[in-house]
């Protein structure tokens, strides 16, 4: 019995070497500084998440999960481990199952692109696809159950495997490579949720380290996490403070009116409120037009020759209103956002102008309001 015991311990104590040697053997992402006008007063950077080795800003949560799940014992040798995603967390945690040499099954919607799931696959990872985002929960938790494996459940752990204070998370990464700028401390960082998890990092690492940053999360259409924000902060116009539990958002995991439907935004917005999304570390949010995600997504590949995926688009969107309003208001900072994943995922849809059309996606109205502001500095009312 004791010798098993030291068998497993010595197992996860050899995977966590694997996982820490992984992250030595890897250089963080860039921060780039995007060149708008200098009159405007204000500067642009993007934390190129996409250079992570598995492509996306997940590869983080991916390390973090599997760390939380072999200190907890979740994770032993030969455990199969099961996610329920919309792509970009599987295809991290496929390569850190392999990298531990456990099996992976990724559980995800029929309509998750071609690119991800060869992406998954190429990692020695499987798939198992199931008709409508609302069932990945229940399918994952019955798959590891029938597998005795171990179900990583993103959207619950997100908030609680990654370290706030710091420990080399998204937030301190940026403030770090910050430190040189002409504001090194940032007006605005704006993110969008998926699981919550990066902006519920963010959120408490600005509030922990006391700096005077705000959190701006930005959310595609028919998304549960905008009403469910409002409601929390409605909750507090009942002159309660709304980050008490009392009043605290409704119940997470629950369905919110405006929700329901899947996003069209892979990667972010939900049907329902993940526990992981953490309302009152939010300062703002903004609701994005999906048409105005993929007009921004391709904006900023003309206009300083970034390729991204469409949820950096969302946060575009969000970006350029923002510093539209700090110019109209003479402020002059800085404003953070992230690149959350690369365009060569999206070459089938996003950036293929007939799937846009199949999709109802049209970014021709939203490219001529960015084609206005860049050319007056004014948001177009
Ligand atoms: C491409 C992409 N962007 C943004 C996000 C949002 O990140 P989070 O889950 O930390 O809220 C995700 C999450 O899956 C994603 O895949």
């Amino acid at each position: 019995m004791i010798r098993a015991r030291q068998q497993d311990r010595a197992w996860a104590d050899e995977a966590i070497r694997r996982i820490n040697a992984e992250n030595n053997r890897s250089a963080d992402t860039h921060l780039y500084s995007v060149p708008i006008p200098e009159h405007w007063g204000v500067q642009l950077y993007l934390k190129d998440e996409s250079t992570h080795r598995t492509g996306s800003l997940k590869h983080r949560l991916a390390r973090s999960l599997f760390l939380f799940g072999l200190v907890n014992g979740w994770i032993c040798e030969g455990t199969t481990i099961v996610e329920a995603s919309s792509g970009s967390t599987a295809v991290s945690e496929a390569y850190f199952a392999q990298l531990l040499g456990l099996p992976f099954i990724a559980v995800m919607a029929r309509t998750t692109s071609r690119e991800k799931i060869a992406l998954i696959e190429k990692f020695g990872g499987s798939c198992l696809l199931v008709d409508h985002a609302s069932e990945v929960y229940a399918a994952a938790a019955e798959l590891a159950r029938r597998t005795n494996g171990h179900y990583m459940d993103q959207f619950t752990y997100a908030e609680r495997a990654t370290d706030w204070r710091g420990n080399n998370n998204i937030a301190e990464s940026i403030f770090g490579q910050l430190a040189l700028e002409e504001h090194p401390i940032p007006s605005w960082i704006v993110v969008g949720a998926g699981t919550g998890g990066t902006s519920a990092t963010i959120g408490r690492y600005l509030r922990y380290h006391r700096h005077n940053t705000q959190l701006a999360v930005v959310d595609p259409e028919n998304s549960a996490f905008y009403p469910g924000w409002l409601e929390s902060r409605g909750a507090a116009a009942g002159g309660l403070p709304s980050d008490t539990p009392e009043t605290a958002a409704p119940a997470r995991g629950t369905a919110v009116a405006g929700g329901g439907q899947p996003s069209r935004i892979e990667g972010i917005g939900r049907a329902r409120l993940e526990p992981s999304f953490v309302p009152a570390v939010i300062d703002h949010m903004i609701t994005v037009p999906d048409g105005a995600s993929v007009a921004a997504m391709r904006h900023l590949h003309d206009y300083a020759g970034l390729q991204a995926g469409p949820s950096t688009g969302t946060n575009l969107w969000g970006v350029w209103q923002l510093i539209a309003e700090m110019m109209a208001e003479g402020c002059r900072g800085s404003v953070v956002s992230l690149i959350c994943d690369g365009a060569d995922r999206y070459a089938g849809n996003y950036y293929n102008p007939d799937w846009l059309q199949t999709q109802g996606l049209d970014p021709a109205p939203h490219e001529e309001t960015l084609r206005q502001f860049f050319a007056s500095g004014t948001w177009p009312s």
